[in-house]
């Protein structure tokens, strides 16, 4: 079974005592259905960014893309992943998938927030990632784009990760493997921040 692991590249101090909790990883990795799960299970309220940012834009995704451009998305995210991460509370976040190109995104994860990367390799993500109203980047040839975009972000996903989740071995070896992945994330969340309350 896929171990949990601290991330080495990380190099920053884990925030102490419960504070907000970020899903990162690619579309089609299972941040929202894990996610919301998680909060469940540590009883914590659920936020997922694309979500909150349609619903503060009156915008959907695609339509960011489609009129405003994808700068302007990336900034409008940026803008909101820092006001979420400034809100007081410990929240479960997931984050949109490329949440992590933005370098100021970055910053602000490590200092606020304690990060889950739940990682899978392209062909995986390729079978699940479906062409939805919110990724217009998969309206091309989604397989070529979602290799490219494996091969430069998982530098930028292991930089900010405390934690990393390897999703595939849920999905050979449970019927239900979101429901395990957010189990065994709600066990590891509870340790680590008990760890560091008495510590
Ligand atoms: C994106 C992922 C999407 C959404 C947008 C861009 C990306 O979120 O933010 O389409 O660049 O990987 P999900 O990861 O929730 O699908």
């Amino acid at each position: 079974m896929a171990e949990v692991e601290a991330s080495p590249a990380t190099g920053t101090a884990i925030p102490t005592g419960p504070g907000p909790v970020a899903l990162i990883g690619m579309m089609g990795s299972g941040k929202t259905t894990v996610g919301r799960r998680l909060a469940r299970a540590l009883d914590r309220p659920f936020v997922d960014a694309d979500d909150e940012l349609v619903r503060r834009t009156g915008r959907s995704v695609r339509q960011w893309f489609e009129q405003a451009g994808e700068d302007a998305f990336r900034a409008a995210e940026a803008e909101l992943l820092a006001d979420l991460l400034a809100a007081p509370g410990p929240a479960v976040i997931a984050c949109g998938g490329g949440a992590v190109v933005t370098p100021s995104n970055r910053e602000v994860l490590r200092r606020r927030a304690r990060v889950v990367w739940l990682r899978a390799g392209a062909p995986f993500l390729v079978s699940r990632a479906r062409r939805r109203d919110h990724r217009p980047l998969l309206d091309g040839d989604a397989e070529a784009t979602i290799q490219r975009l494996v091969a430069e972000r998982s530098v930028l996903y292991d930089e900010v990760a405390d934690h990393v989740l390897d999703v595939e071995p849920y999905h050979s070896a449970h019927e239900k493997p979101k429901r395990e992945m957010a189990a065994h994330l709600a066990q590891i969340i509870r340790r680590a921040e008990a760890t560091e309350t008495t510590s």
